[in-house]
């Protein structure tokens, strides 16, 4: 077992990633490039995709929802979902039929690295007992075991999987020192060698957890503020002054991680006894903005008309990317619709198909005989930052309001009532 990396640089032994999403797929193509690679996932339209894909790519890498095909793998990487359910509970069923799968695969001298963001424990309590009892192998003696988090950021050109410092950890020394070779190879930034596998964990719930809790400061200053006429965007700024303020700012926060991983921590402290009081205050507030907003609106519109009519433009979780997942200003959508408001929702970038399926929403194209009496700005995509006093003037009725969630066009509107969070 201290010669897998030797072994998949020589392409004695394969490398398996389990699970193509947003995680899995650039790293099973960024592995492609130096070793052998079979790219693994449940979704088999998905993996007819990626097989039609390969084939015009000339990409050496084996996508499959074959099972059988994983008996020729040595080294696994697990990059599947962890949702949480509705009441907000670690969802492990796609971890665990994922640790299924691969312990059925697993074989003498293989290593199994999780990927997946969970809470620490996970690994070694929940994940590892189902590779072992599909494997019929033990741990240290059969087989190793390793967590290394991911940091990719969706959109993000500059922060990539090669360009940031992966956290890798392995169950003991030599999983250590092979795991960090194999990441290596992809990895040009480097890799951090965590201590254990529970710190590599805490460590990447602990990221997502100090985004949500710095975020959701703002929005509380944000409530705060807005009684008092500010503009918080504007005592940010004035605060950032100063050499240790650290900018961050109000906002929806929705998407698959910040708004859901605080959520693993929280539900492991209290299977501990501890009830995370600062982390589920900050989860509540954050939770609760797209309401907010809605209110601010609802008691807007209908100052000025009997049937009035609103305007989202940005659907996706962040500017720039077509993810649609926990998408909080969905939320404000339906609270308009309980008012029997007339919503327009708009993305340049989300698939019409996909914001139907998840939200029962259809994406619409702003008409042009239509004014609104709002209009909402959720993200900054690229082709919003053009927009002007004129353009929202265009497509609103007079006493309408700009709401500008993201701070984008602050100073900008004078034809329009402005409002921010
Ligand atoms: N997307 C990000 O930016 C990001 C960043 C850091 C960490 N993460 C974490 O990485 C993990 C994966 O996230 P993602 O965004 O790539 O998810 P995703 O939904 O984009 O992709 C997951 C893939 O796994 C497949 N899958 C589900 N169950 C499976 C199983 N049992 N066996 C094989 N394949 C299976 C799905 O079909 C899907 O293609 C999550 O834990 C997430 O929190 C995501």
């Amino acid at each position: 077992m201290a010669n897998m990396y030797e072994a998949l640089v020589n392409k004695k032994a394969s490398l398996a990633v389990i699970g193509l999403g947003y995680v899995g797929l650039p790293l099973a193509y960024a592995f492609a490039e130096r070793i052998n690679v079979i790219g693994f996932d449940i979704n088999r339209q998905h993996v007819e995709d990626l097989q039609q894909q390969a084939k015009t790519k000339k990409a050496e890498i084996v996508f499959t929802n074959d099972t059988a095909m994983l008996s020729n793998a040595k080294f696994f990487i697990i990059t599947v979902p962890t949702p949480v359910d509705r009441y907000n509970i670690p969802d492990l069923k796609p971890l665990m039929s994922a640790s299924e799968t691969v312990g059925k695969a697993l074989t003498k001298g293989s290593y199994v690295v999780y990927e997946s963001t969970t809470y620490p424990g996970c690994t070694e309590e929940d994940c590892l007992p189902v590779l072992e009892k599909y494997s019929g192998l033990h741990l240290a003696e059969d087989f190793k075991l390793g967590y290394s988090p991911e940091r990719i950021n969706p959109g993000d050109q500059q922060h990539t999987l090669q360009t940031v410092v992966k956290v890798v950890s392995g169950s003991d020394d030599t999983a250590l020192q092979e795991i960090s070779k194999v990441y290596e190879l992809v990895v040009k930034a480097g890799v951090y060698k965590a201590p254990s596998i529970k710190v590599a964990e805490a460590s990447k719930i602990v990221e997502n957890t100090q985004r949500d809790l710095n975020i959701a400061l703002m929005n509380e200053l944000s409530l705060i503020f807005d009684r008092m006429g500010l503009n918080t965007y504007e005592v940010i700024e004035a605060a950032g002054s100063k050499w240790n303020f650290l900018k961050f700012h109000p906002g929806l926060v929705g998407g698959h991680c910040i708004g859901v991983d605080p959520y693993y921590l929280t539900y492991k402290a209290a299977s501990l006894g501890y009830d995370s009081r600062v982390i589920a205050a900050s989860r509540y507030i954050n939770d609760d903005m797209a309401r907010y907003v809605a209110r601010k609106i609802i008691t807007h519109v209908f100052r000025h008309s009997g049937n009035p009519r609103v305007l989202v433009k940005g659907v996706t979780f962040k500017e720039n990317v077509h993810d649609i997942r926990n998408s909080k200003i969905v939320d404000t959508v339906k609270e308009l619709l309980l008012f029997h408001i007339e919503v327009d929702v708009e993305d340049p970038f989300a698939k019409a198909a996909d914001v139907y399926r998840e939200y029962g929403l259809q994406l619409s194209e702003h008409a042009a005989d239509k004014k609104y009496d709002a209009v909402v700005i959720t993200v900054p995509h690229a082709p919003y930052l053009q927009l002007d006093d004129a353009y929202f003037a265009s497509i609103t009725n007079e006493e309408a309001l700009v709401v500008d969630l993201k701070g984008i066009y602050r100073n900008n509107i004078t034809s329009r009532k402005y409002w921010s969070l």
